[in-house]
């Protein structure tokens, strides 16, 4: 694998014990020196150090579920980088998406086309660039890949039960049972080679039992491998994975997380750029007086749509608050986000949202023409050495081996259910 360079990908190696925080008030601090009228912009820190953690935590309690990325969640390349050289593979949505982690480092076998509907020169992009592995769950699909890549290894993806998640996706991808039977004898008709079933239990599934109740649905599909996305606990999981698909069956489980790897690893700051005092009336509590209130808005010089834009279009996913820059503890918030209990703000004072990582750089616009965050990223130099020492090794991956099929399929990742 290519050298991984900090200069390349803008981090930054906290020497000198210095953390994250120091980072943040260090980079407000220059900004705030300079004298060009652009430098108050917003601008994100990426923790790499949270995502190696992650990758820790993942490996020691789903050891066997190798992690696909879900690149749509957060694109930045210097995550990407980090990701690929700990060995994990990449869970892509598109061309674009595919054209990156292969830049970034993964290599063809360590890549998932894992949209169902793709368009048929997405496809052919990936039958050019050694993609194998892809998802579908229509007739239309099959007959876009016999078409466009017909060598293809393909996953069926089950719609599952969703109801715990807090984003749901099941009325839009996944066959439904009765389908699924149909949809693999057209692939057998087709010619194709149907590898593995996968599902999703929607965004957010704080529910482990969905989890184990979809496992048990991808068994019943018979004959192949399951790709779950996104896995939060280890323990019921496991009991569920080692009950349905037991090691000695020769399935390999993969994973396709996207917000578990990031969403922690991002701190945004935001500049105050303008505000307002309004009065509003509010009635006391059980009486008929109402009270006049000064709410102060502020303008600040990010919001939705830019990276806060999950705020308007996935308000169930928002739980960021903010807190001031120049405070070490977080300030007592009412439960609607950026409502907030703070001291008056003044204009230039920089504002901190901590779990930033999650569906924001990758869904912000430069709308009115406010310059989109940019992403500064940090890393200890114990971690760095520990990147370095991955990337160096040839196949950019340590703890995850990837099997040869057991049962004649040769799709790279997955290895055929008996
Ligand atoms: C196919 C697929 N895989 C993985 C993900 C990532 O989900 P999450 O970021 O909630 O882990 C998504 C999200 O929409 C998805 O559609």
């Amino acid at each position: 694998m290519a050298a991984f360079d900090s200069e390349q990908y803008d981090i930054d190696i906290l020497d000198n014990g210095r953390t994250v925080r120091d980072f943040i008030d260090k980079k407000i601090e220059q900004l705030s020196l300079e004298v060009s009228v652009t430098t108050l912009e917003p601008f994100h820190v990426a923790d790499l150090d949270d995502v190696y953690k992650k990758h820790l935590t993942w490996s020691e309690n789903l050891p066997r579920v190798k992690p696909f990325y879900a690149v749509k969640c957060n694109n930045t390349p210097a995550i990407i980088r980090t990701l690929s050289a700990l060995g994990t593979g990449f869970d892509c949505a598109s061309k674009a998406e595919i054209e990156l982690a292969l830049s970034l480092g993964a290599t063809p076998d360590r890549i998932i086309f894992a949209h169902t509907t793709k368009p048929e020169s997405h496809i052919k992009f990936a039958r050019t660039r050694g993609v194998q592995m892809m998802t579908f769950d229509n007739q239309d699909e099959l007959s876009k890949i016999a078409h466009c890549h017909p060598s293809a290894k393909l996953v069926l993806r089950i719609a599952v039960d969703d109801s715990s998640s807090l984003r749901r996706l099941n009325s839009k991808f996944g066959a439904c049972p009765a389908a699924a039977g149909k949809l693999l004898r057209r692939a057998g008709e087709l010619g194709l080679d149907v590898v593995g079933v996968s599902f999703h239990v929607g965004c957010m599934c704080n529910d482990t039992r969905a989890y184990s109740r979809a496992i048990a649905d991808a068994h019943q599909t018979r004959t192949f491998p399951t790709s779950g996305a996104k896995v939060l606990r280890g323990s019921t999981i496991n009991v569920a994975l080692d009950e349905f698909f037991p090691p000695e069956c020769g399935v390999q489980i993969i994973a396709e997380p996207g917000r578990y790897f990031v969403e922690s690893a991002f701190t945004l700051a935001v500049n105050v750029i303008g505000k307002r005092a309004m009065m509003e009336e509010a009635a006391e509590q059980n009486s008929n007086v109402s009270t006049l209130y000064v709410v102060m808005m502020y303008y600040v010089n990010d919001g939705v749509f830019g990276s806060l834009s999950f705020l308007i279009n996935d308000p169930a996913s928002g739980c960021v608050l903010p807190y001031l820059q120049k405070v070490k503890h977080k300030l007592h918030t009412s439960p609607v986000c950026l409502v907030c209990l703070l001291p008056e703000l003044q204009v230039g004072e920089w504002l901190l949202f901590d779990n930033t990582g999650a569906y924001t750089v990758c869904l912000a616009t430069d709308f009115n023409g406010f310059e989109k965050a940019h992403i500064f990223s940090v890393v200890t130099p114990e971690t760095w050495q520990v990147l370095q020492d991955h990337t160096s090794d040839s196949a950019g991956s340590v703890n995850w081996t990837v099997k040869d099929s057991h049962c004649g399929h040769s799709a790279p990742g997955v290895n055929g259910g008996c």
